[in-house]
């Protein structure tokens, strides 16, 4: 069986922090076998955001993604695991809570388009920029 380990970048959002549901969304990737390979509780900047979501600047939805996401701490992880980027969006389900599928982190527990508890890569390409960006030296 081949294998591929790979790292992805994930934020456990400033809701799901606020809301008490860190340990639960964390435990649940733990549980799932994947490896926390750094862990830190930051408050995003406006700066840190326009480069984190940089595709997503000059989007109408920004601003209020951007005060969202600079409201309070969230937890920035590096997880690594086989397929970890694939395994990981497949575990938080599609962007919007309301119909994010049932036993998935967003589809358990959002009923929202932005509140929406976890930022995980989608790719390969996106996970190294990320990773970059949030720990430079890892
Ligand atoms: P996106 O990269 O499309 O989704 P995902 O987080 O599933 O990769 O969007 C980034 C974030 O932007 C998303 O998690 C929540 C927010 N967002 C909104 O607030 N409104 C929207 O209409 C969309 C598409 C996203």
């Amino acid at each position: 069986m081949s294998s591929n380990t790979e790292r992805s970048l994930v934020l456990i959002k400033p809701d799901a922090v606020r809301r008490g549901l860190l340990g639960e969304v964390l435990s649940r990737f733990e549980r799932k076998g994947l490896v926390v390979e750094a862990l830190e509780l930051r408050t995003m900047d406006a700066a840190l955001a326009d480069q984190h979501y940089a595709d997503h600047v000059d989007k109408p939805f920004y601003p209020p993604l951007k005060e969202f996401m600079t409201s309070g701490p969230l937890a920035a992880l590096i997880l690594s695991g086989d397929e970890v980027i694939e395994v990981v969006r497949a575990m938080i389900g599609s962007t919007d809570g309301r119909k994010a599928a049932a036993g998935t982190i967003r589809g358990d527990f959002s009923l929202s388009n932005r509140e929406n508890l976890v930022h995980a890569s989608d790719s390969p390409e996106s996970a190294k920029r990320e990773i970059d960006l949030w720990f430079p030296n890892r």
